[in-house]
């Protein structure tokens, strides 16, 4: 009898997740779904079935829960998870709360495997999950000396309050998820600053890249920014080897990678566009070009849709790789 939860069920990933649960034809025996106070009682359709959506609480959280799919945000996660993976759940999280914690996983199946030293497995950043896809393979092959990331992420990154911003900008309401117009603009600032200059956003891309790719001593620097696009997160990426390697070489790699899709033909205007990744489960790459300014450097033009692979898709991605170590699936 396997029990699984969503909590966050009735967010912009979380009713993703039940989508892609789904279609990739998850084995359960009970579904249950859960929100805050404010959504408790709503009624989701899955399946045949009405579900009723109830407030996420200890008690509840107590309940044994064979796997849950966390989607509520980091203090969420941070009270609920341990309680959950006390009563022998194991949670995949999709908030940035553990993701760098010792002893926590954090997981991209194409790229590596939980340990499973502690039950909560964390979903990485959404930009950091399409990135480090495409990095993998040039990390096998060449060696990585040096990733710079700039993002152009879209606003369904921040959920129901981003797309919001971006629609009704567009009849001039104020902002209320970013602290300046989202439509007609770009923001140089996704989450909140540090002291060196640098956001939260950008901190997590240079560290989750090294502890997903197990490389510590490689260097990586980010810029993130927000765009007035409504899905699917486009990332460049310029990136240094460490054995030489060509353009026409890289391409070859990724044209044979399952893992990413190769669209590289610019003389057709034809390279990875966010909205043709919208609603794609794929990871999409192109304009590989050679960076002159800096020895064996190549460009990497990357996108992928934010609230699957970046989000939904991955966590179950995860719960699949846990199922299947488990022997479940
Ligand atoms: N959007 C993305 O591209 C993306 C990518 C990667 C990771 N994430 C992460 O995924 C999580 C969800 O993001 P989202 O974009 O789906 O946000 P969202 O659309 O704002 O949805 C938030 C969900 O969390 C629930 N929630 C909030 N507080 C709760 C509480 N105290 N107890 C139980 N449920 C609670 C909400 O329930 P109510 O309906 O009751 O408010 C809602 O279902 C966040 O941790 C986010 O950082 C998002």
């Amino acid at each position: 009898m396997t029990r699984l939860a969503i909590a966050g069920a009735t967010g912009l990933v979380g009713r993703k997740m039940l989508e892609t649960i789904d279609r990739k034809e998850i084995p359960f025996d009970e579904l249950v779904l859960f929100s805050s106070a404010r959504s408790a009682g709503q009624q989701v359709e899955f399946q045949g079935q009405t579900y009723i959506v109830r407030e996420l609480t200890e008690d509840a959280a107590k309940e044994s829960f064979d796997y849950v799919l966390m989607s509520a945000g980091g203090s969420t996660s941070e009270h609920y998870s341990p309680i959950f993976e006390e009563a022998g759940a194991i949670v995949i999280d999709n908030s940035s709360q553990w993701r760098m914690a010792e002893g926590i996983d954090l997981i991209v199946p194409e790229v590596n495997e939980p340990k499973l030293d502690r039950k909560i497995i964390a979903n990485p950043n959404c930009s950091t999950i399409q990135s480090v896809v495409p990095l993998k393979p040039l990390q096998e092959t060449y060696g990585l000396k040096r990733v710079a990331y700039t993002t152009y992420q879209a606003v369904s990154g921040s959920g129901v309050k981003g797309k919001a911003d971006l629609a009704e900008g567009a009849n001039g309401k104020a902002p209320e998820a970013y602290p300046h117009p989202i439509y007609n603009n770009v923001l140089p600032h996704i989450d909140s600053f540090l002291e060196d200059g640098y956001t939260k956003e950008e901190q997590k891309m240079i560290d989750e890249t090294r502890k997903i790719l197990n490389a510590d001593d490689l260097k990586v620097t980010a810029t993130c920014v927000r765009v007035p696009v409504q899905d699917s997160h486009s990332v460049h990426m310029s990136v240094t080897l460490e054995k030489e390697a060509t353009v026409e070489a890289i391409q070859a790699l990724f044209e044979n990678d399952d893992r990413v899709v190769l669209i590289d033909n610019p003389q057709n205007n034809e390279y990875p566009l966010a909205i043709h990744s919208t609603n794609k489960d794929e990871i999409f790459v192109g304009r590989i070009r050679r960076d002159d300014s800096l020895d064996n450097t190549f460009h990497v033009w990357c996108t992928s849709d934010n609230l699957l692979k970046g989000a939904a898709l991955n966590a179950v991605q995860i719960l699949e790789q846990v199922m299947s170590l488990k022997g479940v699936k």
